[in-house]
């Protein structure tokens, strides 16, 4: 169904230029023809270049946690532009938001900034060998910590006979040209199953330097840790000398300004931080305990807490940290997951939504919580993709390829209470 002439038609152009005729393999999915062209976003909505009004809940990634051009985030980066955009050298507000991020990150003594989550993850695998004098790093299936060889390992199986055993997973490569040398010291494990992975532990503790973790598995098909499970995480790791990993890049100021570490009280070692911690500017960083932040690990980087970038994150820090934020965003989601549920039950859908503070999701064919990636298969992806081009088409832009959305503080009872008339009507059209 074509949603927007103009924008097939540059992104026609555009392949012309640009491979694959965007700049992220992320921007366009590889289940739409093409993508929407922005022309502007304001608070909640997004307008495509025929003048089409959107409902975002894509959020950018995630980074826009305050909406689209927020006005406190637009007059502090005004304000730095006017005196310089890019100095390499350290600035007073550096030292004021590196403070302010040791004060609001749990257990982050130190930081230290990369522009990206890729980079950023990659300096956390940096230190967490210098400190420990070992090699080897564990993630889990369906994890995505950044593009690069040894994070982009076992993100996205395409299939359960490609896995392998639970306790003995094969691991994936996901791209060509991605060294296969980079998986000889990576182990991959399923998510969410204690006893494996104290098993594992136990058995590789001699080599293994960190086990790296997104405290809730936002990437692919969601899916919430079960209750405990990071707590045993955090002892299992602790009891046998391996240093515990949050990649904090999408929990991090949207479960709470400390993010998941401060949401489920579970403090690791080193934390990686990104997306909404600048509501719409490019930075990331790492913090973590003194003695492993002083390993000696001090990455290089042009970009490193660009002023812009320093300016936007203080910024979003102080509208995140006013009273009532975060109860304010848990509301609205909750009374989106509540209209959904109620959708499927009148409309006789077998689906599964959820919502944690500013992130919520929705899953057609399972109405149970997810274990971990394998469960992934068990959902109806082409009932999910009819639906997003369904409510694509009548103004709600959800994700073109996965059912997790974002919510920002600028989403109102309005946009939720129209998005549900859109979802009521989608739901009629396709199982009615
Ligand atoms: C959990 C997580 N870690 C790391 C990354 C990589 O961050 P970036 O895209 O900024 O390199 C992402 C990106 O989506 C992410 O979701």
């Amino acid at each position: 169904m074509a949603v927007d002439q103009t924008s097939e038609k540059m992104f026609r152009e555009a392949r012309k230029y640009l491979v694959g005729g965007v700049a992220s393999s992320l921007h366009k999915s590889e289940f739409e023809p093409y993508p929407i062209y922005a022309a502007r976003g304001s608070g909640s909505r997004l307008w495509d270049m025929e003048g089409k009004e959107y409902i975002d809940y894509m959020g950018s990634f995630g980074p826009s946690i305050l909406g689209f051009a927020p006005a406190a985030i637009n007059r502090a980066v005004v304000e730095q532009l006017e005196r310089g955009t890019h100095f390499a050298l350290p600035t007073e507000s550096l030292n004021e938001l590196s403070r302010k991020l040791t004060e609001i990150l749990p257990g982050a003594d130190l930081v230290g900034y990369q522009s990206t989550g890729t980079e950023a993850n990659l300096v956390n695998f940096r230190l967490a060998r210098a400190f420990t004098g070992k090699k080897k790093i564990l993630k889990f299936e369906g994890h995505y910590h950044g593009w690069a060889d040894e994070l982009s390992v076992s993100v996205k199986p395409l299939a359960l006979k490609a896995m392998g055993l639970r306790n003995r997973p094969w691991k994936n490569l996901e791209s060509p040209g991605q060294l296969e040398d980079a998986l000889d010291n990576i182990f991959v494990l399923p998510w969410n199953d204690l006893e494996n992975f104290e098993k594992t532990i136990k058995r590789h503790r001699h080599e293994l330097a960190a086990v790296i973790t997104e405290p809730v598995m936002f990437n692919a098909e969601p899916v919430l840790p079960r209750p405990g499970y990071l707590e045993g995480l955090r002892r299992i790791t602790r009891d046998n000398d391996v240093l515990l990993i949050f990649d904090e890049v999408i929990t991090g100021f949207r479960l709470a300004l400390g993010g998941a570490a401060e949401y489920y009280g579970v403090v690791p070692d080193l934390v990686t931080y990104g997306k909404a911690m600048a509501a719409g500017y490019p930075i990331a960083g790492v913090g973590g305990r003194r003695e492993i932040m002083e390993s000696g690990v001090h990455p290089a980087g042009t970009f490193n807490a660009n002023p812009l970038c320093v300016a936007a994150s203080l910024a979003a820090i102080g509208e995140l940290e006013k009273p009532g934020v975060y109860e304010g965003l848990a509301r609205i989601t909750g009374r989106l997951v509540g209209g959904v549920r109620e959708l499927g039950r009148k409309h006789g859908v077998k689906l599964f939504c959820d919502g944690l503070v500013s992130v919520w999701q929705l899953q057609f064919g399972i109405d149970a919580p997810m274990r971990d990636f394998r469960d992934n298969f068990k959902v109806d992806k082409a009932a999910y993709q009819k639906f997003y081009t369904q409510c694509l088409a009548r103004g709600v832009r959800l994700h073109p390829s996965r059912g997790r959305f974002y919510i920002s503080t600028a989403h109102t009872e309005k946009d939720i209470d129209l998005t549900l008339g859109v979802f009521d009507e989608v739901f009629g059209v396709l199982f009615g």
